[in-house]
């Protein structure tokens, strides 16, 4: 389960969502071939590429290199970087941007950039003509095993996040495990957040060989690229059993419950990444989990142990400004949890373990027991 792993040829996942199925191509260095193969899907084809001003400091003049190198022709379209540009402002940005590049149903959007970028640009792909395909070239890690598998495209209301979008899946996604090396680590731990959950919440050996591997993810050795791989398999044979969401996909929102709450209530700001949110709200689910006893307290502690060894907050304690700011106060937490999609007639929908390995949707938590619980944890319980 330790060896050491080598660099190997580039890994493909398919999507298998019959006349829409695409491949995800996983891998060092296989950004130079994306120009070769969206030629080879699409002869002839113009192509945009939407990107934030971060990433095309470092891997526009690659992107655009391979795709002339191949004879296609693109525009290039830059937006800010950051959650803000994924707004009516970003959307008329670049819808106007495509439109003046005379992008044309049968040509092609390329995506190049994190969760943000992705949503952007595919949603304005999903509505462009009434939909033009598009390409997922995810840069962050947070994007490669999750934001640029499923489809889901959209943009923030500034009544709240992602009210407005449209399922449109990519015709094909290329995950260059070495752009990653950009990111900021703090960054990149919060994308591990969602790495983890896939052990956490359906493979427990997947899980173990993290713990037993995750130094060498962060360091871009072989095992970088098996936990992406891992990870997109994972979230793929769940997207092809469930594409819109109507069951075992909401077992993806483990940790996000709770997580999702935690951002709200410090504003959606660099306070607190998603990604340190789920991994906070999963340590909460699995604590949950234990107290209800459907899981041993070992294998809370388990979860929470190697989060912790990552590098990511664990605890409410962990967030920045803590004490200070209202935060620690159950009832408006409740409040804000209750403001999620998941809940139904006054009763949380919670995915919770019951194995490390093994997450279950409960879909009639009551309220009363889980403010009980997050009482206990902000009193440091
Ligand atoms: N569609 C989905 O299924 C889905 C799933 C999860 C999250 N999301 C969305 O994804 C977004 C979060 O994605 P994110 O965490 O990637 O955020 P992001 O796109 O804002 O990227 C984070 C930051 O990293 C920078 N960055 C990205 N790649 C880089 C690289 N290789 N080198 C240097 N800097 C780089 C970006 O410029 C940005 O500043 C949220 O809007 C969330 O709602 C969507
Ligand atoms: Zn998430």
């Amino acid at each position: 389960m330790t060896a050491p792993l080598k660099h190997s040829d580039p890994i493909t996942v398919d999507v298998a969502l019959g006349d829409r199925a695409y491949d995800i191509v996983i891998g060092r260095d296989v950004l130079p071939t994306l120009g070769p193969r969206i030629a080879a899907l699409r002869p002839g084809v113009r192509t945009a590429v939407v990107t934030d001003r971060t990433v095309a400091k470092h891997w526009l003049e690659p992107t655009e290199a391979s795709l002339a190198a191949a004879g296609i022709a693109s525009t290039r379209i830059i937006v800010d970087e950051g959650e803000g540009s994924k707004s009516y402002a970003g959307l008329t940005q670049v819808s106007e941007a495509l439109i003046a590049a005379k992008i044309e149903r049968n040509d092609l959007v390329i995506a190049v950039g994190g969760g943000v970028v992705g949503d952007l640009a595919g949603f304005a792909a999903a509505i462009l003509r009434r939909g033009v395909d598009f390409v997922q070239v995810p840069t962050s890690l947070l994007a490669q095993v999750d934001s640029s598998v499923g489809g889901k495209t959209g943009i923030n209301s500034p009544q709240g996040k992602n009210l407005l979008g449209a399922f449109h899946q990519p015709v094909l996604v290329i995950a260059d495990t070495s752009v990653l090396d950009t990111l900021s680590p703090r960054q990149f731990r919060a994308g591990y957040a969602e790495v983890a959950k896939y052990g956490v919440l359906g493979d427990q050996a997947f899980f173990a060989w993290l713990e037993a591997n995750h130094s060498e993810i962060f360091s871009g050795g072989a095992a970088r690229e098996h936990a992406v791989a891992t990870s997109c398999r994972a979230k793929a044979a769940i997207v092809a059993r469930d594409e819109r969401e109507t069951g075992e996909r909401a077992l993806l929102n483990l940790g996000h419950t709770f997580g999702h709450a935690l951002e709200a209530a410090t504003g959606f700001s660099d306070r607190l990444f998603h990604g340190e949110g789920v991994a906070i709200g999963m340590v909460l689910a699995a604590e949950f989990s234990a107290q209800l006893g459907m899981i041993g307290q070992a294998d809370a502690a388990r979860v929470k142990r190697h989060l912790a060894a990552v590098g990511l907050p664990t605890r409410l304690q962990d967030i920045g400004g803590f004490a200070q700011e209202g935060l620690a106060d159950a009832d408006a937490l409740m409040t804000l949890m209750a403001q999620d999609k998941k809940v139904k007639r006054g009763k949380l929908t919670l995915i919770l373990l019951e194995a490390v390995g093994r997450a279950v949707i409960a879909p009639n938590v009551e309220p009363a027991p889980v403010r009980d619980f997050l009482r206990a944890k902000l009193a440091g319980n």
